[in-house]
């Protein structure tokens, strides 16, 4: 059941305290790590103890819902729960039930002094353009007693109108050394024992999503708390980029029967669909010196085309003989 947002049980307890991406959640907007222009701004707003409608936009795990409630934390201290409405527009679509929960909530003045209250829509880019235009509406009439932050993926899916009503930050996909210092900080507070290897997979696995790398932590450290770098491949259903290469260079040398095996081997090993591996290994590609230039221009193609036939429903064994095949053609010695 989802409670204002939050997980919990059947007996009110709060499940996801138990989660290390929740519990090391950044409590003030002077604790997120990277997006310096955002947090900036932020800061400023938390010192004015006001701000305008807020619209953050960025790729998942960046810190949007962190920044929207720390913000919120800032500006209210103890007194944010009450004046913040947490909806989450994946869930509450419809135009009726924004507009009756943000009424609801905005004819109860704003508690301990404040002179607006808070509305946090999360993944707004899932509404109905209806809702979308029943929101615009809304944001203008209430605008006086709430401000909304808005949050969402892609910025494209909201429409210009509420654009044009918010300030826009951009959230990025964090870089290395974040993570690096956030995955240090939260290892050492709960006591792991992590390989400077396995910080590095960690790293590698996440992509910028701090939320990625902070579950493959906590994965890996609940079957082990000496995290090695194979446990975190494992746990994270990605296969190490030398698994990658050496599958091309068995494409490159030993031929179709023996790489298709050898392409069965890492599906398995590592849990892999046909999409996961597709993409891992146009990643480990690039690294991968056997290969020339416009060997690897040729294989993204191909790769692109095979993705794009698994996902409109291709079987997946044709498509990865398929590929198979044509890596091995395309690499042969002879
Ligand atoms: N910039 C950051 N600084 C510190 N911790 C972060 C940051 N970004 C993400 N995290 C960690 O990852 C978790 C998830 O982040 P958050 O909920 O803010 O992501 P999001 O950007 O809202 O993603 P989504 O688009 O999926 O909603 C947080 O609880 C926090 O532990
Ligand atoms: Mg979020």
């Amino acid at each position: 059941m989802v409670i204002g947002g939050r997980f919990k049980d059947h007996t009110g307890a709060d499940l996801m305290a138990k989660m290390w991406v929740e519990k090391h959640r950044p409590q003030s907007v002077n604790e997120i790590r990277g997006q310096t222009a955002v947090i900036g701004r932020l800061q400023a707003y938390a010192e004015q103890g006001t701000f305008p409608h807020l619209l953050f936009a960025g790729p998942p795990g960046t810190g949007k819902t962190t920044a929207a409630i720390a913000l919120t934390r800032d500006v209210f201290a103890e007194s944010f729960r009450d004046n913040i409405l947490e909806m989450n527009a994946s869930d509450e679509r419809g135009l009726d039930s924004i507009r009756n929960k943000v009424k609801q909530f905005a004819k109860t003045s704003p508690l301990g002094g404040a002179t607006f209250k808070v509305i946090f829509l999360d993944e707004a880019d899932a509404l109905t353009a209806d809702a979308q235009g029943a929101l615009r509406r809304i944001m203008e009439q209430y605008s006086e007693t709430c401000r909304f932050i808005l949050s969402c993926n892609y910025s494209s899916k909201v429409i210009e109108p509420i654009q044009s009503r918010c300030a826009v930050f951009r959230f990025r996909p964090l870089a290395n050394d974040q993570i690096s210092q956030q995955i240090d900080e939260i290892s050492k507070a709960e006591e792991v024992e992590l390989d400077e290897d396995a910080k590095e997979a960690i790293i590698h696995v996440s992509l910028g999503d701090l939320r990625k790398a902070i579950t493959a932590l906590q994965v890996a450290a609940s079957l082990d708390k000496h995290v090695t770098r194979a446990l975190i491949y494992e746990t994270t259903a990605t296969a190490p980029p030398e698994e990658l290469h050496s599958f091309l260079l068995s494409c490159k040398r030993d031929g179709f029967h023996p790489s298709r095996r050898k392409l069965q081997n890492v599906l398995d090993k590592y849990g892999l669909a046909g999409t996961d591996f597709i993409n891992q290994l146009h990643r480990a590609m690039f690294d991968a010196g056997f290969l020339e230039e416009i060997q690897k221009l040729e294989l993204t193609e191909m790769l692109a085309q095979v993705d794009f036939r698994l996902v409109e429903g291709g079987g997946e064994n044709l498509q990865l003989d398929a590929m198979c095949s044509n890596i091995c053609r395309q690499l042969s010695e002879k």
